[in-house]
């Protein structure tokens, strides 16, 4: 199989010479489709700055990443803003919806930018809002709902241009447990069923308990990866505990 995603030999450095912060230090790793990789590790490890540099909003220092095939590291102006459009989804921990749109125009704005028929933008924002168990609330505006419905808006949005990649950073960091667990349950499912290929930071173990398997970073390097293969999710978290308690220092917030 092809990778989705494949990540060779990055640095990432910021600042200049006299106060250089080296963000990232020689990272390679492939993403298979319908993989859902997780990515763990203590406050500064690099984890944002990687999923930074994945997503174009970043460039990297030195190094080569392909999504779908495509070196994402030498793209034109307009072929960035193409790229991201049409390859990649994004969901961020503060959900980054218009507040004076509704949901379901939220969900609806990359269709419509495209010039999309608005039966067709109708029947996507429909189905996808079925696939999110947010039907019923697609009128409202995000002042109106929880922060779960907001983030799972956030995902619908993410997937409705039917992304190679979808790219989350903290998906579940301003949730209650609960919302936080039908979060992950809706990933879970959307990765499942759909097979989307996700990449997703987060310093929970649990949100990481769903995911195939978890790269876990320190100092900008990859200090271990864990491979769910056919283990319980159960099994996995405590496999996920384990390896933070090695990392030691402020790794995650345990639930
Ligand atoms: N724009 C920037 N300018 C300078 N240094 C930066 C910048 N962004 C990040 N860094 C530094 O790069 C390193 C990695 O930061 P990054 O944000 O990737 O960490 P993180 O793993 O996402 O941390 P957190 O868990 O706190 O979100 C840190 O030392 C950070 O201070
Ligand atoms: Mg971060």
């Amino acid at each position: 199989m092809k990778p989705i995603l494949t990540v060779q030999s990055i640095t990432k450095y910021y600042g200049s010479e006299k106060n250089i912060t080296k963000a990232l230090n020689g990272i390679s790793f492939c993403a298979q489709p319908s993989e859902f990789t997780g990515v763990m590790g203590a406050s500064g490890s690099g984890k944002t700055t990687l999923l930074r540099c994945i997503s174009t909003l970043d460039n990297v220092s030195t190094g080569k990443i392909f999504v779908d095939g495509e070196d994402i590291t030498n793209l034109s102006e307009k072929s960035v803003a193409a790229f991201r459009r049409e390859k990649l989804g994004f969901v961020f921990q503060d959900y980054n919806l218009l507040n004076p749109l509704t949901l379901r125009e939220n969900i609806a704005l990359a269709l419509t930018i495209r010039g999309m028929e608005e039966e067709k933008i109708n029947a996507i924002v429909e189905e996808t809002a079925r696939k999110l168990h947010i039907t019923d609330i697609l009128d409202k505006f995000p002042s109106e709902v929880s922060g779960g419905q907001k983030q799972r808006c956030a995902c619908a949005r993410a997937i409705v241009n039917k992304p190679a990649l979808l790219l989350a950073d903290e998906p579940t960091g301003a949730l209650d447990s609960k919302s936080s667990a039908d979060l992950m349950d809706t990933l879970h499912e959307l990765n499942e069923n759909q097979k989307i290929t996700i990449f997703m930071v987060t310093h929970d173990a649990f949100a990481a308990s769903h995911c195939s398997r978890i790269l876990f970073l320190q100092d900008g390097r990859i200090f271990n990866e864990l491979i769910r293969g056919n283990k319980s999710r159960r099994e996995f978290f405590q496999d996920i505990l384990d390896v933070m308690s090695l990392l030691g220092g402020d790794v995650a917030h345990v639930r």
